[in-house]
């Protein structure tokens, strides 16, 4: 949407790169925030060096129109970055008359469990905050919803991804038989976030079938 301006943390690589640059294809006005340099170089972004963690680092930018609460990490630091980083981030930029869509990026382990303690447990907390943030945004019209990615080609997996045996049996796992790119889930973000309107307090689950790999004996 031409001219939407638009927040996104995690644009230096993965799905927050992928999302920035969907969003600038579209016409948006991107402000990225992470905390390592970008090597994205377009006239409509700008990127912000700051920390999710630190509410006092964060840029201050009026009247956002979009707000996507991607950065992540795993096993470090989960809940301060996947969690409080996101209610950070909301309270500094969504809770004001301009905007229309927040769009958090939660993980498929929020409905499974099935991951590393606290990371499981922020994404359950990101579905949870969603489902807060949709109703207190629903006065400006606004949606609030989240997309959960299963496994996604990204640097974050990189330690079973290079190694043949677990990646074996990770795509035993799959009905599919495959991961999602990054790209898809910025396609997935930019739909929730500027083609909804009338979705809000959802979570979608983008996995390639792996919650749902239930087995038949007979
Ligand atoms: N890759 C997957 O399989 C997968 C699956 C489900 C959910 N996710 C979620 O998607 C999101 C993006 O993951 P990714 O795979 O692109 O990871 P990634 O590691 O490739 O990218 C994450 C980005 O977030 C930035 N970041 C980390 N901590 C930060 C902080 N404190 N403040 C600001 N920026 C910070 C990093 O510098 C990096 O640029 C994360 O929330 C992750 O939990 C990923």
């Amino acid at each position: 949407m031409k001219g939407l301006k638009t927040v996104i943390t995690g644009t230096s690589r993965g799905i927050g790169r992928a999302a920035a640059l969907k969003f600038l294809a579209e016409g948006c006005e991107v402000y990225g925030i992470d905390v390592l340099p970008s090597t994205i170089e377009d006239a409509r972004y700008t990127h912000f060096v700051a920390d999710v963690r630190d509410p006092a680092s964060l840029p201050d930018l009026e009247d956002v129109q979009a707000l996507v609460n991607n950065a992540g990490v795993q096993n470090a630091d989960d809940i301060a970055v996947n969690l409080e980083g996101t209610i950070n981030v909301t309270e500094k930029y969504a809770f004001q008359p301009a905007i229309r869509a927040v769009v958090n990026v939660a993980s498929a382990s929020a409905h499974t469990g099935a991951e590393f303690a606290r990371y499981s447990a922020s994404k359950g907390g990101v579905l949870a905050y969603t489902k807060h943030v949709a109703l207190q945004i629903a006065k400006y019209g606004a949606t609030a919803n989240s997309v959960s990615p299963g496994g996604v080609l990204t640097s974050l997996n990189a330690p079973v991804m290079e190694n043949e045996e677990k990646w074996k049996q990770i795509m035993g796992l799959t009905p599919l038989k495959k991961w999602a790119t990054a790209e898809e889930i910025a396609e997935w973000i930019y739909f929730v976030a500027v083609v909804n309107r009338s979705m809000t307090a959802q979570d979608i689950l983008v996995d390639n079938g792996e919650r749902d790999n239930a087995k038949f004996i007979w």
